[in-house]
């Protein structure tokens, strides 16, 4: 099949932007080439000579020749107009902004589908691993059980900085910034929403279910105090965000971003630094794992790529999944085994929230519990208490207890 020339109107020529005007000058055998780009400051240093820049968006909209707009800013709301002006102007869109996306979602089926042009996203998920198109093409028939994994690759970095160096969230995180891979607002990283906003994506491909990121409990790593820390060490876990797409025992799908305690049996253990795991579980293939760079320039750039090239033999998503009827399990209704930390005085008020207490622990200022609570709980706890912090035991996920053994076994450390 002959590729179709491809003419590039980029917007955004920061981390990713750039790094994808280098890779397009190791890729000829691409037939693609950028015909403008447009960016935001007038007065910024740039690797190119000036000329090269434009400052007017419609110079690229308006522009029949370009046939493409990549679009790799950093503001979702500019970057939605943006895209809605390029799709209804004709002109197929790849973009890396999984904000933009998993905010409008509906909104870009509908352009798609009304103006007849491929909007492509694999590099807004996962950077580097081919996750959405897998998801879309591969696992079209195969019933999948979860879809999983550390999604986000600042936070991993971050959680393994301070684990390995001894360093302080606050050095990590800026390190994490110096070296491109947080987001410009690192809350989006460390309060869990960027992982969120991927989970958006990872059920449209993988069960089909267009949810808003208001459905999707998500819990950061900004809560991580020493006693968590302390204790994965000391048993031998460690800490990492989880993005959870899982089939339940009822057959309805739960959703939610946590910290999670993983085990070192556990392929997500070794996932490190800006790496990131996805795992997905699926009836006849069992148990898959991909690990790959999930940010930094060229890694996204790879993708965006990708997504170019797929476009050239005209490519498109065609979210077959979505008549699959799937229900998402109202996030308040699940239960999950956690570990929360609070202050001593309200130790036992917060036990009292818990179906099942496995362990609780009591030094000078504060304590946890370790059982069985719902979401609901958790979201709380957490929102009266702007000190404490909850933990997923990863391993005892979609768990099942009888309500009559309620805090019974429980192990006492004071
Ligand atoms: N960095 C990563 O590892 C990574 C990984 C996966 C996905 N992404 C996604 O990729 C996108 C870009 O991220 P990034 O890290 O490359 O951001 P970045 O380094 O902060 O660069 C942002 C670029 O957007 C431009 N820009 C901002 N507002 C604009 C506007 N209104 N009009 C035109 N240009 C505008 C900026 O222009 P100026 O140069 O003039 O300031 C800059 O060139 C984001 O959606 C991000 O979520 C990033």
């Amino acid at each position: 099949m002959k590729r179709k020339k491809i003419t590039i109107g980029l917007f955004g020529f920061g981390c990713v932007g750039s790094g994808l005007y280098e890779v397009l000058q190791l890729t000829p055998k691409l037939n693609a080439s950028v015909k403008r780009i447009c960016v935001k400051n007038p007065t910024k240093e740039r690797s190119l000579p000036p000329e090269n820049f434009i400052f007017d968006p419609s110079m690229i909209l308006n522009d029949d020749e370009i046939n493409v707009v990549v679009e790799l800013i950093d503001d979702a709301e500019v970057a939605f107009e943006i895209v809605k002006a390029a799709l209804m102007h004709g002109k197929a869109v790849v973009t890396a902004n999984k904000k933009m996306i998993a905010c409008h979602f509906e909104e870009l089926l509908f352009l798609q589908h009304k103006f007849r042009v491929p909007l492509l996203y694999e590099a807004a998920c996962c950077a580097s691993i081919p996750v959405i198109r897998n998801l879309e093409e591969y696992y079209d028939n195969d019933l999948l059980v979860s879809v999983e994994g550390i999604v986000n690759g600042s936070t991993n970095y971050i959680l393994s900085k301070i684990r390995k160096e001894k360093s302080t969230f606050k050095y990590a995180l800026g390190e994490a910034q110096r070296l491109g891979f947080a987001e410009s607002n690192p809350d989006l990283d460390i309060k869990g929403l960027d992982a969120k906003y991927k989970l958006v994506l990872l059920l449209a491909h993988a069960f089909g279910l267009v949810v808003k990121p208001g459905d999707i409990y998500n819990l950061g790593i900004d809560r991580i105090g020493n006693a968590e820390l302390e204790y994965a060490e000391e048993k031998g876990l460690k800490i990492k965000l989880l993005a959870v797409a899982a089939r339940n025992s009822h057959g309805n799908i739960q959703a939610f971003v946590l910290p999670a305690f993983i085990e070192p049996e556990d392929k997500l253990y070794s996932v490190e630094d800006v790496f990131n795991g996805v795992r997905i579980m699926s009836c006849f293939a069992d148990s898959q794992f991909f690990e790959g760079r999930g940010a930094g320039s060229h890694p996204t750039a790879s993708a965006v790529i990708s997504d170019i090239s797929a476009l050239s033999y005209g490519y498109r998503y065609e979210y077959k999944k979505l008549d699959n009827d799937e229900v998402l399990q109202d996030q308040h209704s699940v239960h999950l085994k956690l570990m929360i930390r609070c202050n001593k005085e309200i130790l036992h008020d917060v036990m009292d929230y818990f179906l099942w207490v496995d362990e609780y622990k009591l030094t000078n200022n504060e304590g946890y519990v370790i059982g069985i609570t719902t979401l609901k709980t958790v979201s709380s706890i957490l929102e009266q208490y702007p000190e404490s912090s909850a933990i997923l035991f990863d391993d005892q996920r979609d768990v099942k207890f009888p309500a009559d053994v309620r805090l019974k076994n429980i192990a006492i450390h004071e």
